[in-house]
């Protein structure tokens, strides 16, 4: 059976307005279904088989919305703060309200970041158990070694309860300022930041480019987003099955 959904829970789910704004469009006769004046609020949608419009404007149902953000530095991955700007302060004309980021990268990391409001495919990817690999370009001060890739392969210990998980350190160029693409499969606070501790170093710029399967966009600039391909959506959710 197809899913439904009440008309006033429908056009605020859409941010068409509040649950009390749309009951009253809908009273006002602006909201019609599949081209008939509907009045009352309680009236069930059927999904993907009504049409729903207000003042002649269809409004499509999309109840879930993914989207891949190129995070710039200076704001924080978190739905509010009363301190700073938040990523999804920088995220317009979304259709659903219920949007948060799938995971977290600290105020001054740049990068990859997913946003979206699908609380179950959000769950899979940063389950621990998942060890979905996040991969990130960083510049460090000081030499990176082969020892120091030798350390973050087998695992080391940042004052958690376990060690970190087996990581790939690469070394792009090593001098006075090194460059390296590092791979975890973890997302413990500051974990780069600490792992580069243990080791005597500071992560001086940090930037996360893949996400799974997710390739940071070449195109985005640090503040741009845009909204997830259906082959990126399908890869997230089959990569990520049981
Ligand atoms: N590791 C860190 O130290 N910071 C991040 O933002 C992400 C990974």
């Amino acid at each position: 059976m197809k899913e439904q959904i009440r008309l006033d829970k429908y056009l605020a789910k859409m941010s068409v307005g509040s649950r009390s704004q749309v009951k009253q469009m809908i009273r006002k006769g602006q909201v019609c279904i599949n081209g008939e004046i509907v009045k009352k609020a309680e009236q069930k949608v059927v999904i993907g088989r009504d049409v729903v419009s207000v003042d002649q404007k269809e409004i499509s149902f999309v109840p879930y919305e993914y989207y891949m953000m190129y995070k710039p530095a200076g704001v924080v991955c978190a739905t509010q703060d009363t301190k700073d700007k938040t990523v999804l302060d920088l995220i317009q004309d979304t259709k659903n309200k219920d949007l948060f980021p799938a995971g977290r990268l600290d105020k001054d990391t740049e990068g990859l970041l997913l946003l979206t409001n699908d609380g179950q495919l959000a769950h899979q990817l940063l389950s621990p158990k998942k060890h979905v690999d996040k991969t990130y370009y960083a510049k460090i001060q000081g030499k990176v070694t082969q020892e120091d890739i030798n350390i973050f392969a087998n695992g080391m210990d940042i004052g958690e309860k376990k060690k970190t998980l087996p990581a790939k350190l690469e070394i792009l160029s090593s001098d006075a300022v090194s460059e390296i693409m590092i791979t975890i499969q973890e997302g413990k606070f500051h974990q780069i930041k600490r792992m580069f501790e243990v080791v005597n170093k500071k992560v001086l710029y940090l930037k996360r480019m893949r996400f799974g399967p997710l390739v940071l966009d070449k195109s985005l600039k640090p503040g741009q987003y845009r909204n997830l391909t259906k082959a990126e959506i399908q890869m997230l959710k089959g990569d990520n099955d049981e």
